[in-house]
């Protein structure tokens, strides 16, 4: 055995069902047999172990496994029997009524204890994984159960086979770079007063010189790659309510790493005044105070950038030749609560990304992420003179919702593109500096954007990281200006002075 579902469970009656007894047990017997084995394998049917009435109710326990599972077999068998009982004997079925329902699977592990909704308990016997589930008829016809098997089978999976880390394969490698500077930017930007550590966790203050190099690598994306390409720009919403992360798959993974955002309870002052009094008088913030007056949350700040665009096309059918739509959104910052320890402008909890992204059908939006790559390998090659490569990765959005692999459409994913920062040493890791990807007909599915042609619709998106841009940038070329490639240096032209202290 390797799965089972195990039901009891009872249809109540409108009337004392004994007088049906001989038409329910022929039901059973006929009916209810072709009934519970359709749409399974031979041996795999559900089946009927038992079965009793009692004054108000028929009782049922049915067993099954993976194909008509238990509770879709009580379900089938309900309107059948309301039918017969209706029509002979006038007698209703009311709902239904579970005594007790478990799923017994096989796990090599022990999950130790979880919390999941509507499972009261779980044990861990002989290899075996028994839940016990605390369901009602509305559960059961939502595919409740459903649900938590498959969530508990990725878990016995993951536990059983360990992470698998991220997918990884090289698609194109740069030629090696002498290597001209080998110290860390971030240490020598600061050292120069290029920028400053920001009040908040992984947060910069960027002078006026650091902020020109973002602006330069801005001008560089917009006038080698948007331009030419055709993108337009628009402006997407930087705080996400969860009805956004619902529809991108974010809200199954997305938790350690957001920043929330939650609104006051009203906006009363008056509510408030005590939170202002106490500052005043104690030049204290109280936070728990504070915590009291605030309502759950709403969502967070913005993460992965290009989920909000797709509020602007959900629901939306779109002429087939406004197809490929190409935009790009620059107009604020994305946060992401990264893990401890002191890091530089490599890993930063706040960031400033251009988010590309574009929708067609499935050869547009490859040609379009085509197109891309080969303007990015322009930039790299003969502007930025960059050492890089690009690699074949778990897509983005698996990442995000927590899951390992590639996507199940091989010609949907993620192209990483990472460079090498010679501070770290000759065998430092790589940093992945921005992504081109093909979301497959993820975006479009989940916020039901159509075409008018009916042709399936497909989307990419590619992130520009400007802080990663700029640590690739500066760990292999330096700070000094002078030492800069003349493709960066004609377009940056000269650097502001900084702001000088005493
Ligand atoms: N939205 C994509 C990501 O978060 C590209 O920026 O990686
Ligand atoms: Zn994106």
């Amino acid at each position: 055995m390797e799965l089972e579902f195990r039901l009891k469970a009872a249809f109540k009656t409108s009337a004392d069902p004994t007088t049906a007894r001989e038409a329910i047990e022929n039901f059973i017997n006929n009916d209810a047999v072709a009934l519970l084995s359709k749409g399974a394998p031979k041996g795999e049917e559900a089946k009927i172990e038992n079965w009793e009435i009692g004054s108000d109710r028929i009782k049922f326990t049915i067993t099954s496994g993976r194909y008509v599972r238990a509770h879709d077999a009580m379900i089938r068998l309900r309107r059948p029997l309301a039918a017969k009982l209706g029509k002979q004997f006038h007698i209703g079925i009311r709902g239904i009524e579970v005594d007790d329902f478990t799923i017994s699977m096989e796990s090599e592990k022990d999950l130790g204890s979880l919390k999941i909704p509507h499972v009261s308990s779980m044990e861990y016997t002989d290899g075996k994984l028994i839940l016990h589930l605390d369901i009602g008829e509305s559960e059961m016809e939502n595919r409740v159960p459903d649900r938590i098997l498959t969530l508990m089978e990725d878990k016995i999976r993951e536990k059983s086979y360990g992470a698998k880390g991220e997918h990884w394969d090289l698609l194109w490698q740069s030629e090696k770079k002498e290597i001209i500077f080998d110290k860390d930017p971030t240490q020598e930007m600061m050292r120069l007063g290029w920028l400053k550590r920001g009040p908040s966790r992984g947060q910069w203050i960027h002078g006026p010189q650091s902020t020109k190099l973002f602006r330069t690598f801005e001008k560089i994306v917009l006038e080698e790659l948007l331009e030419p390409l055709g993108y337009r720009e628009m402006i997407f919403p930087k705080l996400i309510p969860w009805e956004v992360w619902k529809r991108s798959g974010h809200a199954k993974g997305v938790y350690p790493e957001i920043y929330y955002v939650c609104p006051p309870k009203t906006r009363d002052p008056e509510y408030w005044e005590e939170v202002a009094d106490y500052y005043k008088v104690t030049h204290e913030v109280p936070t728990k105070l504070i915590k009291e007056k605030i309502g759950e949350p709403i969502g967070g700040l913005c993460y992965a950038q290009c989920p909000p665009f797709w509020m602007f096309m959900q629901g939306e059918t779109i002429p087939t030749d406004e197809f490929p739509i190409k935009v790009f959104d620059r107009s604020g910052t994305s946060h992401r609560y990264e893990s401890g320890g002191i890091h530089g402008m490599e890993r930063v909890d706040e960031f400033h990304r251009i988010e590309i992204v574009w929708l067609g059908n499935k050869q547009q939006t490859i040609e379009a992420a085509n197109e891309l790559h080969e303007r990015y390998m322009h930039i790299f090659n003969e502007i930025l003179e960059l050492e890089w490569r690009k690699a074949w990765v778990t897509p983005w959005f698996m990442a995000q919702e927590g899951l390992e692999g590639i996507a199940e459409e091989r010609e949907a994913g993620t192209t990483d593109y990472e460079a090498p920062l010679p501070y770290r040493g000759e065998d430092g890791e790589w940093l992945e500096f921005q992504n081109v990807s093909i979301n497959g007909n993820k975006y479009p599915s989940g916020f039901n954007v159509k075409s008018q042609s009916g042709e399936e619709l497909w989307s990419g998106c590619s992130g520009v990281g400007l802080e990663r841009w700029t640590s690739v940038f500066l760990a292999q070329k330096g700070l000094n200006p002078e030492n800069w490639p003349e493709e960066f240096r004609k377009r940056i032209g000269e650097m502001p002075e900084g702001i000088s202290f005493l």
